[in-house]
């Protein structure tokens, strides 16, 4: 009787590994980027990102001192390595950014205000498996990943000098 259940569910998994593998190899996963992620991919991403941060974002507050200079460098960084996929000041998507799977959020309309800096630093760190967002890990050093998570945690309400910044850069 065991020995039978057992040889059964060995058998649905083997099954199930072997229709996975035809699938793909058949082409019937889809491997396009203009079409919208479906529900069961959006369920996996989101829940295996939140999971992760939930272990690995720093809960420390940011080493970086909110202040002028530390705001301007951050809105530099972004302007140079995010605003391609994220947005300027306006809001309006890039070619880029309108071709991207999964959409990048536009950062200045849907903002990550309340999300806390670690948990940016997180991603700007080790990028987001599956999507776009790159890792900084080697390219950013640990300051200027701080330093972009200040500005984006403080985008919303910057003081006139770093605001009059943001407010210039175009779109790229
Ligand atoms: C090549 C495109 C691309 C670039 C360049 C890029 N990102 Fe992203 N980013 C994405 C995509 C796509 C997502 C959405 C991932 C998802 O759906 O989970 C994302 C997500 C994020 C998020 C999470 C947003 C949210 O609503 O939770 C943050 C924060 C972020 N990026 C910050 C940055 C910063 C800061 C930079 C520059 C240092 C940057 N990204 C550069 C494509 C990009």
């Amino acid at each position: 009787m065991l020995r039978g259940i057992v040889i059964g569910a060995l058998g649905v998994i083997v099954l199930g590994a072997l229709l996975a593998f035809v699938g793909v190899e058949a082409g019937l996963v889809p491997a396009n980027a203009d079409a919208k992620p479906s529900s069961l991919e959006r369920w996996a991403a989101r829940t295996s990102l939140h999971a992760t941060l939930r272990r690995e974002a720093p809960a420390a507050p940011n080493p970086v001192p909110l202040n002028d200079a530390n705001l301007e460098a951050g809105i530099k960084l972004y302007a140079q390595n995010c605003a391609v996929c994220h947005g300027a000041a306006d809001g309006h998507p890039s070619n880029v950014a309108s071709g991207l799977y999964q959409k990048a959020p536009q950062l200045a309309k849907d903002g990550v205000e309340d999300d806390p800096d670690g948990v940016t630093y997180w991603k700007v760190t080790h990028g987001i498996r599956l999507t776009g967002m790159p890792a900084f890990a080697a390219s950013l050093t640990d300051e200027q990943r701080w330093q972009v998570a200040l500005f984006l945690k403080n985008m919303d309400k910057l003081p006139p000098v770093p605001e009059r910044l943001w407010k210039s850069l175009k779109k790229s």
